[in-house]
């Protein structure tokens, strides 16, 4: 059962990380389908596999169509191509885009390799806007409270920017490289700004790790060290999370 935390929060507690992936791909599916035309953010790590499969056999099954949907992700790396099978292009490209009926033109993920960063940083902020925001935000959660590549410090007021990842998030990801050094050491990610300024969020957490994150997103005081909190401004934020995460 859905329980009320802060006005803008509803809880909704799962079993487990099946779970949670069936809840969030409902959800997203119910959003597609009342709106041909949503705009969509998207996240990438290991939280929100299992929802892009679901979203797949839902498309294969059910024919949902995303024809008219835009999609904004979060954030990439800097420096790796789009090519690279780390990057969050490749991820979205072999995880969800290339399985759905999605138009390429209308999947945008921030680009690590251009030679002016700033400007690619501005120029995603334009576009985002130039759709008319974002609908629905998908998000994971860093085992530090990260959101997107939002780490720990970083300014409630910041939109799209280049950061430095912390070695604690670099170790993490590290999962996915062959070794820690070759985890890049900066990304692009949309500000804590640009995120509230979507419409709804969907927060999914997963696993004890990130249990002592979630807990300050849900109970904690604002607070830049902790950039999940930020999400209390919000004032429709949907958290599906497993017992472990919510423990
Ligand atoms: C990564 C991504 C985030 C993601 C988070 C959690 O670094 N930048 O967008 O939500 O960390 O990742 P995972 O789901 O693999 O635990």
């Amino acid at each position: 059962m859905p329980k009320s935390v802060h006005a803008g929060f509803t809880v909704i507690t799962v079993e487990d990380y099946e779970e949670m992936s069936m809840v969030a791909a409902k959800f997203i599916i119910d959003k597609v389908k009342n709106n041909s035309k949503l705009t969509l953010g998207l996240s990438t790590g290991g939280t929100p596999k299992k929802v892009y499969e679901n979203l797949i056999l839902d498309h294969r099954k059910n024919q949902t169509s995303y024809k008219g949907v835009t999609t904004f992700n979060l954030d990439e790396y800097v420096g790796l191509a789009d090519t690279h099978p780390n990057s969050y292009h490749y991820y979205m490209l072999h995880r969800l885009f290339k399985h759905i009926d999605i138009p390429d033109h209308q999947c945008h993920i921030p680009s690590g390799l251009v030679n002016d960063i700033e400007e690619e940083c501005a120029k995603y902020e334009k576009i985002i806007y130039s759709v008319g925001g974002i609908y629905l935000q998908i998000l994971g959660l860093g085992e530090n409270g990260h959101i997107g590549f939002n780490e720990p410090g970083t300014s409630f007021s910041k939109r799209t920017h280049v950061t430095t990842l912390t070695n604690e998030t670099r170790l993490a990801n590290s999962r996915y490289f062959n070794r820690v050094e070759e985890v890049p050491k900066q990304a692009i990610t949309m500000g804590i700004e640009t995120i509230l300024s979507s419409q709804q969020i969907l927060l999914l957490v997963s696993g004890e790790k990130k249990a002592k994150a979630l807990d300050a997103c849900i109970n904690g005081e604002l607070d830049e060290d902790i950039p999940c909190t930020a999400l209390q401004k919000h004032h429709k934020v949907t958290i599906v999370a497993d017992k472990e995460a919510l423990h």
